[in-house]
């Protein structure tokens, strides 16, 4: 028997961090969380988790610091890191969107051509719009992007949608899905066989979790 531990990088707190949590319980992992530990070490699983903001995972991931991550395939395409996804894991579905002020009257995508759009995703957003034929300037802020309108920073936005309840509050309307979203299991390209096969027992323990949510 050797020691060796996988380890596996989930997001501190926000919008993927209980439902990743959720899962590795529901999978029979035990492990501290929550507080201030940013490490913790699983007392009947050969894994450790590191706990840490969602942006970095996917390049903790990719240079092999963090052999799996649990990330949001909205930050994962943003950032285009050499990592192999594992598994789709069917929570924190959520859309990347386009939006307007609710009392502009929109048409079609057309109405975007030359305009200025806030948004923390300029990869996602210039490709999906080059794609379309439109020409527009994005402006890149790292969040409360909802905002960029009524300030006078942007006419549009292209920011996550999940509820809706962001953009109404904020007088925007949502019209058109640039892309679709959840959360994802990542690994890194080049782990051992020795990890590989923690990564198959843990990958089978998801999956029978999963049959029987359905
Ligand atoms: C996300 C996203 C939207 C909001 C959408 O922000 O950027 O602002 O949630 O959710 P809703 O449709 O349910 O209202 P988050 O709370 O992660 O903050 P951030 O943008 O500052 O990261
Ligand atoms: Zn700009
Ligand atoms: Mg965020």
């Amino acid at each position: 028997m050797s020691n060796t531990n996988i380890r596996i990088a989930v997001q501190k707190s926000g919008r993927l961090s209980d439902d990743s949590l959720k899962l590795f319980k529901e999978c029979g992992i035990k492990f501290e969380s929550g507080g201030s530990k940013l490490r913790s070490i699983s007392s009947n699983f050969p894994i450790e988790f590191l706990f840490l903001r969602d942006d970095d995972i996917p390049g903790y991931v990719e240079d092999g610091v963090a052999d799996l991550g649990v990330i949001g395939l909205n930050v994962l395409e943003e950032n285009r890191k050499e990592v192999e996804i594992v598994k789709e894991l069917g929570f924190s579905k959520c859309r990347l969107s386009l939006a307007i002020p609710r009392n502009e009257v929109y048409t079609d995508l057309s109405y975007f051509e030359g305009k200025n759009i806030a948004t923390s995703y300029p990869n996602l957003t210039n490709n999906f719009l080059k794609s379309k034929g439109i020409t527009a300037h994005t402006h890149e802020i790292s969040g409360s992007v909802e905002i960029a309108p009524s300030i006078g920073l942007a006419e549009g936005i292209c920011d996550i949608v999940s509820t809706g309840g962001t953009l109404l509050s904020n007088g925007l309307k949502e019209v058109a899905e640039v892309f679709k979203s959840q959360a994802v299991l990542i690994s890194n390209n080049s782990l051992t066989a020795e990890k590989k096969s923690i990564l198959d027992k843990l990958t089978f323990r998801i999956d029978s979790v999963q049959r029987g949510q359905n």
